[in-house]
C-alpha cells in the first residue's frame, strides 16, 4: 500500500529515516513530484531507475539543501555563484564538474564526469533534504516517457503499492521541471526550457546563452534525458490545432471561441470529459501549472487523440511548447 503522507515534522523524520536506510519516498518540490533517494547510495539510487523503468545512460538531478551543500560534491565556478545567488533555492538546475571525492553515486551521473544540481525551494523538500542530511537524486515520479507529475495522486497512478511513502503537498506550484543549463563551458548552454528562461540566466551573467534545444542534431551537448521520447500522455497528441476532429479531445489556451469541430458543432460544447483548458485568461504560469495534469485526465477519455491549441512562445511558454513537442515526437 502507497500511504499518501500530509508532510507534518512526524512524517517528515519519518521520511528522512526511510532515506537513510536506503529507501525510495515521493517528494513534492516546486516543479513537480520527485522519486527522491540517496545519491551517495548507489543501491538506492538504482532503485529508482528500476521503479521508473529508465534507462541507465540517462542521469538524475542532485537535489541539496544549500550552496554549502553543493559545494561539497561539484566544481562550483563564477556562473554557478552568479546564478545561485539570483535563483536559488528555486527551479533552475547546473551541470558543473564531479568533484573530486564527491561522495555521489556514479549511477547517479550515469558515468558522465558531471553531475547535474539542484536547490529547490519548496518548503517539504527542504525539510527533507535538512531532515536526512543527505544530498538526495530525484527524478520527476513517473514512470520513464511519461507526463511528469504534479501532484500527489499522479505518484500514485503511475506507482501504485511499489512506492512505500509520498509527502503529499497538494498541487505543484510550477508544474514543468526546472531549467537545466551546462555550466562547464565558457558560454553557459541551456539543455532544458524550464521557468528560469535562458533570458533571464543571460541577464544575470551578462553573458550568452546558447540555446541548444535550437541547435542541429549533430552539434547538440549531450543530455541523454533530452533524446528520448518524452512527457506522452496514452493518446496521440496534434499540435498548433485550429479545429477539433470529431474523434478528438481538446487541450486548449485562451478562448476556444472561433474552435469548431470538424464536420460541425463548437469545441465549446465537448463532453465534459474531452475539454481542458490551460488558461482560459491566456495566462502561462496557470497553464504550466496546469499542463500535465490536464494531459492526464483527457487521456481517461475515450478520444483517439488530443488536439492541441499553440502556445506562445515566450516566458515559460517555451518550457510549455518543448514538452508538448516532445510528447508529440516532434523533437
Ligand atoms: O524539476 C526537476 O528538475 C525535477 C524535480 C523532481 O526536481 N526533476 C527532474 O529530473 O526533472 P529528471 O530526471 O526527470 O530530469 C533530469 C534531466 C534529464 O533530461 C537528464 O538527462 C538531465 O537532467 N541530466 C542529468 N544529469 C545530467 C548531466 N550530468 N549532464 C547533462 N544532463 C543531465
Ligand atoms: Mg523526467
Amino acid at each position: 500500500m502507497t500511504t499518501l503522507l500530509a508532510p507534518t515534522p512526524d512524517a517528515i523524520a519519518r521520511a528522512a529515516d526511510m532515506l537513510k536506510n536506503g529507501g525510495v519516498i515521493g517528494l513534492p518540490t516546486e516543479t513537480v513530484y520527485g522519486l527522491a533517494a540517496n545519491a551517495n547510495d548507489g543501491e538506492a539510487v538504482a532503485r529508482i531507475y528500476t521503479l521508473k523503468d529508465r534507462p541507465q545512460f540517462n542521469p538524475l538531478i542532485v537535489h541539496v539543501a544549500s550552496v554549502e551543500q553543493a559545494r561539497e560534491l561539484v566544481d562550483f565556478n563564477a556562473f554557478a555563484e552568479e546564478l545561485a545567488n539570483a535563483y536559488w533555492p528555486g527551479p533552475l538546475t547546473f551541470v558543473l564538474p564531479r568533484k573530486k571525492g564527491s561522495p555521489v553515486s556514479e549511477l547517479v551521473s550515469a558515468g558522465l564526469p558531471t553531475i547535474a544540481i539542484r536547490c529547490p525551494s519548496h518548503p517539504v523538500a527542504q525539510s527533507v533534504l535538512k531532515a536526512c542530511g543527505l544530498p538526495l537524486a530525484a527524478p520527476s515520479a513517473n514512470r520513464s516517457g511519461r507526463p511528469s507529475p504534479t501532484s500527489p495522486q499522479h505518484v500514485v497512478a503511475e506507482f501504485g503499492d511499489a512506492l512505500p511513502i509520498v509527502l503529499a503537498a497538494g498541487a505543484s506550484h510550477i508544474g514543468v521541471e526546472s531549467t537545466v543549463v551546462d555550466l562547464t563551458g565558457e558560454t553557459p548552454v541551456l539543455l532544458r526550457h524550464g521557468a528560469i528562461t535562458a533570458q533571464m540566466i543571460a541577464n544575470v551573467l551578462s553573458h550568452d546563452v546558447i540555446d541548444s534545444t535550437l541547435l542541429e542534431d549533430g552539434v547538440k551537448p549531450r543530455s541523454p534525458g533530452q533524446t528520448l521520447k518524452h512527457y506522452a500522455p496514452r493518446l496521440p497528441l496534434r499540435l498548433r490545432a485550429v479545429d477539433v476532429a470529431a474523434d478528438e479531445a481538446l487541450l486548449a489556451f485562451g478562448k476556444t471561441t472561433f474552435m469548431g469541430v470538424r464536420g460541425g458543432g463548437h469545441a465549446k460544447n465537448l463532453p465534459a470529459d474531452r475539454i481542458r483548458n490551460l488558461s482560459e485568461n491566456g495566462d502561462l504560469y496557470e497553464a504550466a501549472a496546469n499542463l500535465f495534469g490536464h494531459l492526464r485526465q483527457l487521456e481517461l477519455s475515450d478520444a483517439k487523440g488530443i488536439a492541441v491549441m499553440d502556445i506562445p512562445d515566450t516566458g515559460i511558454g517555451t518550457a510549455i511548447r518543448d514538452r508538448l513537442e516532445r510528447a508529440a515526437g516532434e523533437r
